[in-house]
């Protein structure tokens, strides 16, 4: 019944469903990367998936072969051994049809079969045009869905087929495949039921990511280094835990995540009013950003030259808003859990840990995550170490690890804490 190819030690494996919607060939980089990856791929695709992209692609892109039917084969059972072996069941992309048939429990197809055979986690990546997706019938699917532990990635804005655009775009399979990745590793970390691991489903959380640049003329200005990795990391990891994420990114460069609604921003002044705005109703934010703490009293809008005695221009600066501590101290939802972050180096008046708490008490969140960065070590890396401070006195060491896995330490921190 349950998770036979985890047991035995071999490769996880994966049934990738594929249904009729325009976005079917991204579904064949979705796969490769689960190949490439080590997994045991099944691809099932409806019989409108193979009028956009045939069964050879993906019976050659995936070693095995590949039906539609409940009908081929049928000695081995395909309609519920499939279901009944995988480890992760992914659709994608999931047309509106789908949806509907999957939230009815119809099973008139081979696909249809393994979703209501399934055990293991199940992660459905929607894409249709933006009519469809806000129909009230689909939206009552997917809440139904969401209701039974599916996770469901909330579709992308943008291009949709032909000139329009809108909300309905298929994520970027690299990015569906983070989140698929995400889910599997946490069910076969011992998060047994795929309702266990979506333990942020049903939470609006905001995570701010990147570093905010203020501007002295309209070619330069005053920025950070803050890559937004580890932000991106915290958004990418509540969305495979069931969130409804908003991510305020300042100035980086990295791909928008699955699932993600992404607003960005500049400066600070720009960060604040869009984490302001978004923190509304949010259940949790973590403030990853690093906000400038200074811009210049002046902006020009020339570019400052060059002074022909060899003269630098001074330049004024005034402190920004502190975003942090007025969102922990005028809390739009008083039981909202408030995360802030500290890139600390340790100094004449203490160490890195003691200048830490005292921000903590400071600023008024419930949790900081300090990372000590002399040496500017952190910046850009995949990698990150850190203590999670508490304002109830906890701390938790993590070692060295991928921002990922400090993304899940610190989503599980924030679990504890939501009421
Ligand atoms: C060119 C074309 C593009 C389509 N794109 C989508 C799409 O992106 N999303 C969707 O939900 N339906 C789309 N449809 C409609 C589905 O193909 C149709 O609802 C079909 O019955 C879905 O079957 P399935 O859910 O079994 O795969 C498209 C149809 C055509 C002809």
């Amino acid at each position: 019944m349950t998770s036979a190819a985890s047991s035995a030690g071999s490769r996880p494996r994966v049934v990738l469903g594929v249904a009729g919607g325009i976005a079917a060939y991204k579904a064949c980089e979705l796969l490769r990367r689960f190949t490439e990856s080590g997994h045991d791929v099944t691809v099932v695709p409806t019989a409108a998936a193979l009028e956009f992209v045939g069964a050879p692609t993906w019976a050659a892109l995936s070693g095995k072969p590949v039906s539609a039917e409940v009908w081929d084969g049928v000695h081995e059972v395909p309609h519920v051994r499939l279901g009944q072996t995988a480890d992760l069941v992914v659709v994608a992309p999931a047309t509106a049809d789908l949806l509907a048939k999957a939230a009815h429990g119809l099973a008139d197809d081979l696909l249809t079969n393994t979703l209501l055979t399934a055990r293991c986690p199940v992660v459905l990546a929607p894409a249709m045009h933006t009519e469809m997706w806000e129909h009230p019938a689909t939206a009552a699917n997917v809440a139904t869905l969401r209701s039974r532990g599916v996770l469901v990635v909330e579709p992308a804005e943008g291009r949709l087929t032909g000139a329009d655009t809108g909300k309905g775009r298929l994520p970027e399979p690299a990015e569906i495949f983070e989140v698929a990745r995400d889910v599997l590793a946490r069910s076969q970390a011992g998060s047994s039921s795929a309702t266990g691991a979506l333990d942020l489903a049903g939470c609006h959380v905001v995570v701010s990511a990147g570093g905010t640049r203020e501007r002295l003329d309209p070619v330069r200005f005053l920025g950070n280094r803050s890559s937004g990795r580890q932000g991106y990391a915290l958004a990418r990891a509540a969305v495979a835990r069931g969130a409804e994420v908003t991510l305020v990114a300042a100035n980086v460069d990295l791909p928008d995540p699955a699932g993600v609604k992404v607003v960005r921003v500049e400066s600070t002044a720009e960060l604040r009013d869009a984490v302001l705005s978004a923190t509304a109703g949010a259940d949790a934010v973590v403030m990853a950003a690093a906000p400038a703490d200074f811009r210049p009293t002046q902006l020009s809008d020339v570019k400052i030259k060059k002074a022909d005695d060899g003269s630098a221009p001074s330049i004024t600066l005034q402190q920004n808003p502190d975003i942090l501590k007025e969102i922990s101290t005028h809390r739009a939802r008083p039981d909202a859990v408030i995360v802030g972050f500290a890139a600390e180096t340790g100094d004449a008046t203490g160490s890195v840990l003691d200048l830490a708490r005292a921000k903590l008490a400071r600023k008024g969140c419930d949790l900081l995550v300090v990372n000590d960065v002399s040496g500017g070590a952190v910046f850009g890396s995949a990698d990150n170490e850190a203590v999670i401070l508490g304002a109830d006195g906890s701390a938790v060491d993590v070692p060295h690890g991928s921002k990922a896995a400090l993304a899940h330490l610190i989503w599980d921190q924030v679990v504890t804490r939501l009421s």
